[in-house]
């Protein structure tokens, strides 16, 4: 933390382009995760950086956060760290966009979600998604999840950055055994 600097500063994007918005989330998050390995504390602030992030592109996301592996509770995926409303608290692996990202380790882009066969509404104004697995030690231990208000919100350069920080993320922590 720079002399003078806040944490929520950090939330501050101004006014940019989505390249270097996400670079600066990534870039945000390695300096706050410096701090700690908890997983909590790490996937919160994630999220955190996320909403403000989208919202400072006026790209109208309602949810962005985390669905979780952690055996030790579950054997679903179960509701993580988030910002937006209330959600579904837990997706088996293999169902629904998270299911399908967690179960086949690849990043879900839905420009249109009622094209996704199995897509699940936990807010039925959700148009488009896009999940991204996180893995460690070759085993997925979450997904991020974002979804917006408007059709095909997500593209190319969405996935590559938020691929990007699904390994800063990764890295950054220890996770439950
Ligand atoms: N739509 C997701 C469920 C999670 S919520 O969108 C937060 C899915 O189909 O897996």
């Amino acid at each position: 933390m720079g002399e003078g600097k806040f944490h929520a500063d950090y939330s501050n994007f101004g006014k940019t382009l989505k390249r270097e918005a996400l670079e600066l989330v990534r870039m945000s998050f390695e300096a706050l995760a410096e701090d700690s390995r908890y997983w909590v504390l790490n996937l919160s602030n994630a999220a955190s950086l996320l909403w403000h992030a989208y919202h400072s592109l006026d790209i109208p996301v309602n949810w962005a956060g985390f669905y979780v592996v952690d055996r030790n509770v579950s054997k679903d995926l179960v509701l993580g760290p988030f910002q937006g409303k209330v959600a579904c608290q837990s997706i088996q692996i293999g169902k629904g966009v998270c299911g399908v990202a967690a179960l086949e380790k690849t990043t879900q882009c839905v420009p249109d979600v009622e094209q996704f066969p199995g897509h699940i509404a936990c807010d039925g104004e959700t148009q488009s998604e896009i999940v991204v697995p996180i893995v460690k030690d070759s085993q997925v231990i979450a997904v991020l999840d974002i979804d917006c208000l408007e059709k095909a919100a997500f593209d190319q350069d969405d996935t590559e950055l938020l691929e990007a920080l699904a390994v800063a993320i990764s890295n950054s922590l220890d996770w439950p055994q």
